[in-house]
This record gives C-alpha cells, structure tokens and sequence, in this order.
C-alpha cells in the first residue's frame, strides 16, 4: 500500500464531538427513575410510563441485577473508554472467564437521574441484534450507577489508524469499509438513525470483525416523511455539509457522509475535513468537494443557514487532484493512493446533495466491491498487535510518550444540548 504521508494527531484542533442529549431521567432512588413525559415522547418509546422503576428496565427485554455488584461477578481489568456518561472497562466474567465490555452510566447525582441517552442506547441495542453491532448481554444496577454488559472488543478505529506501525492492507481496508455498509445497511433498514459514527465508536476484534457502538445519539426515523429533527447531532469531522447549513429534515445519507468521511480515512490515517468550528468545516470540505450551488444541489438555497454561510467565492472539486495520486518524494515519483472503485464510491458518498448519496445497499454494489479484487481479506493481522487499541489508550499514550497499550479512550469534548429531537 502506498504510504500516504501521515498526520500527526498532536497539535490538530480537537473537534467538537457531536452534542449529546443531556436531558436525564430523574431518579428519585437507586431503584425507581421517573422519566420526563417529553422524553419518553422523543425516544418513540410509548410504553414508557412518566414514572418507571427497574421494572421497565426488565420488560424492555433483559436480565436485570438490581443487586449485584459487578465487581462480584466481574473483575475489572483496565478501563478502555471514556464517555460522556461514564467509563468503559475491560472486565472478566469470574464464571464464565470470557471477556466483557463494562459501560458504566455515571449518575451524578440522584437528582439528576438516568441520563435519556442510555435509555435510548438500551431501548435500540434490544432491537438491533446483528453481527455487525455491538451487542448488550445484561443490565447491572448496583450503587447508583448501571452497568451496560457488552461483547468485549479489542480495538476501535481510532485507536487502531492511531497506532504507530501498524496499517491496513487495501484489501483489508475494503473489508473493515464492507462490514462498516452491512451494519449501517442493517441499521438503516431497521428504521434507525445512528448520528454519531466515527472511528471511535466503530470497533474491531482480533479477528478482523467490525462492529457499530455508541447508540447514544441514535434514534428511529420515519422512512417515508422527513421529520424536524435536531442538527445538533454527529461529531463535527464527520457532520455532512446539510446539518452544518441548519438542515432538520434528514434521514439516512446523514451516516452516509460520516461513513464516507471514516472511508477516506482508511487512506489518508488521519480525518480530513477536521474543522475546528461549524465554519471552518464547511471551509474545508468547500475546498475539497467544492462550493454548492443550485445546480448542483437545488435544494441547498432552502436550508436555514444558506445565505448566512453562502460561500464567498466558488471554489472547484478538488477530491480528485487531491487524492487520486500523490508524490512519494523518497523515490520521486506519482503513486496511487486509492483505485478507482474506491474514487467512484467516494466521491458518491462525499456528494454535498445528500439526495445524491447512494444507500448503504447501493454501496455495496458498487464496482470498488463487485468488480475490483473480490478478495476482501479479512484483516487478520489484527492478531498481531499487542495489547488493546481504543481511543482512550491512543490519546494517552501519545500525551505521555509512551508506546505501551492497555492495554484505555479520551473522546473529543461533548457540548451539551436540551435538545431531543
Ligand atoms: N464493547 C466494547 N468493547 C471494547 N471497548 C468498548 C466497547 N464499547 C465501548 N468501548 C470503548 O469505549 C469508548 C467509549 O464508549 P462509547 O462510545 O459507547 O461511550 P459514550 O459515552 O457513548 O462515548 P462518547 O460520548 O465519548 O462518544 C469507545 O470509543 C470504545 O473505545
Ligand atoms: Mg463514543
């Protein structure tokens, strides 16, 4: 694979990551949670009463331990994530010996209550039983705080395009890009909006699997009506152009560009369009994709923020000048970065007219996967590195200089909205 000159992460802007739903189900003990009426309404969970205790949690379809303590039955190993509810650990099951992912829901206070987003994530994951989405075994309470039990995974993608040495073959990248479209394909189908995929939340084994986490932002979408819902939503990198001039009616091509963002990073290791306001992000991917107009998206002069951020000046596509070759300067000569079937299907995935986006299904039909090399080699390698890759151990093995891995996550700050659409 042609070695794209790589980015260093250290000293970038941090984006802003995507504006988590705060609003919080008060809980007025350990064991009983009240949930606003309003909240229940947005999460289109209509069987939740105003005020609901861990019976609620046992009828929307798992086991339930209000008294287990997890460490009884799990022990903790290291922590691998940091959320903006609570960390992730990497635990053991003392029965069973096999590997689990401890989500802890930090309850700051029982004021505050069971935040709506793990209610959200809990309510999706029941439904969302695939092999490319991670999945949720059991619920612990315990103290005032509730546990996720999730399937263990050794890395996310962050952590793993973080690593010094490590790199993804082509065909490897096509596979982990393939398993990436099934989830999304099998999400969409299923009538849900994910809204906040990026490396981290996108998580590998050892043996080369991917699967999709982090349904925090998640939620259901009318396929055949658009709906006024929040642009407040995906982590800013990965934010298409439509949320970023106010757009509140969407649907699926939202994901469509977080994945094609997430593609080209394959390629690139490290995010392209990594703005470091709503501003400077449309700049970028301005600069890149160039600037819309009418006659290339009809509908861009409807969105809300059009002619507050209309671009000064028009500026060409560049994707192609950009990315289609490089100068390798070590041996002075135009290398490839991607095929052309990678081109194609990105540059339909980075169309600035989300109408012009192909599904998840269309791209899995494109000839990057039909046509080209069959041979999508699952990344066994993955094997090969040593310890655990996550974000939160990438972060802070470059902010201490050190290259030993938990063997742990640190996101991009969340901004805080009552938004909750
Ligand atoms: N099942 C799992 N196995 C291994 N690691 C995991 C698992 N689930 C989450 N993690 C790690 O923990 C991190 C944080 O988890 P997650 O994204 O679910 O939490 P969050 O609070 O919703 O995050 P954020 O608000 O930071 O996006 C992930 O980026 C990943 O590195
Ligand atoms: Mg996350």
């Amino acid at each position: 694979m042609p070695t794209w000159p790589r980015y260093s992460y250290d000293g970038l802007p941090t984006g802003p990551a995507a504006d988590r739903n705060n609003t919080v189900v008060a809980a007025d003990s350990q064991a009983n949670v009240r949930v606003q009426s309003d909240a229940c309404h947005t999460l289109g969970v209509d069987n939740i009463s105003p005020n609901i205790n861990l019976n609620v949690l046992k009828n929307i379809g798992y086991p339930v331990k209000a008294s287990d303590e997890p460490t009884e039955k799990y022990e903790k190993i290291g922590q691998v994530g940091e959320g903006t509810y609570g960390k992730v650990y990497k635990a053991r099951s003392k029965v069973t010996g096999e590997l689990v992912a401890l989500k802890r829901i930090r309850m700051e206070s029982e004021k505050e209550g069971f935040p709506i987003t793990a209610m959200r994530e809990i309510k999706l994951l029941q439904k969302l039983r695939h092999k490319r989405i991670v999945q949720l075994s059991e619920i612990m309470v315990s103290k005032g705080s509730v546990y996720m039990v999730l399937e263990y995974m050794d890395h996310d993608l962050t952590g793993v395009l973080g690593h010094p040495e490590f790199r993804f073959e082509p065909a490897q990248a096509k596979s982990l890009i393939k398993q990436m479209l099934e989830g999304v394909a099998f999400l969409h189908h299923m009538g849900v909006l994910h809204r906040d995929i990026k490396g981290s939340n996108l998580l590998l084994n050892k043996k080369g699997e991917l699967k999709i986490a982090d349904f925090g932002l998640a939620r259901i979408f009318q396929k055949r009506r658009t709906h006024d819902y929040t642009n407040r939503v995906i982590t800013l990198w990965y934010r298409p152009p439509e949320l970023l001039l106010g757009a509140t009616a969407y649907g699926p091509a939202v994901d469509m560009w977080s994945v094609g963002c997430i593609m080209l990073e394959f390629f690139t290791g490290k995010p392209v369009f990594n703005g470091s306001d709503e501003i400077s992000q449309l700049e970028i991917i301005y600069k890149i994709m160039g600037t819309p107009d009418e006659t290339i998206w009809p509908t861009v002069v409807d969105l809300p923020w059009w002619e507050l951020m209309r671009p000064k000046q028009p500026l060409p596509a560049k994707f192609r000048e950009l990315f289609a070759r490089y100068v390798d300067y070590e041996v002075l000569q135009q290398c490839f970065l991607m095929s052309d079937g990678a081109l194609e299907l990105l540059e339909a995935l980075l169309a600035l007219d989300p109408s012009k986006r192909p599904s998840a299904s269309d791209a899995l039909k494109f000839p990057y996967f039909v046509a080209e090399s069959l041979d999508t080699g699952s990344p066994a390698n993955l094997l090969e590195i040593t310890g655990d890759w996550h974000e939160y151990e990438s972060k802070r093995k470059r902010k201490s200089g050190t290259s030993s891995a938990l063997n742990g996550n640190g996101d991009v700050k969340k901004a805080s909205v009552t938004d909750k659409r």
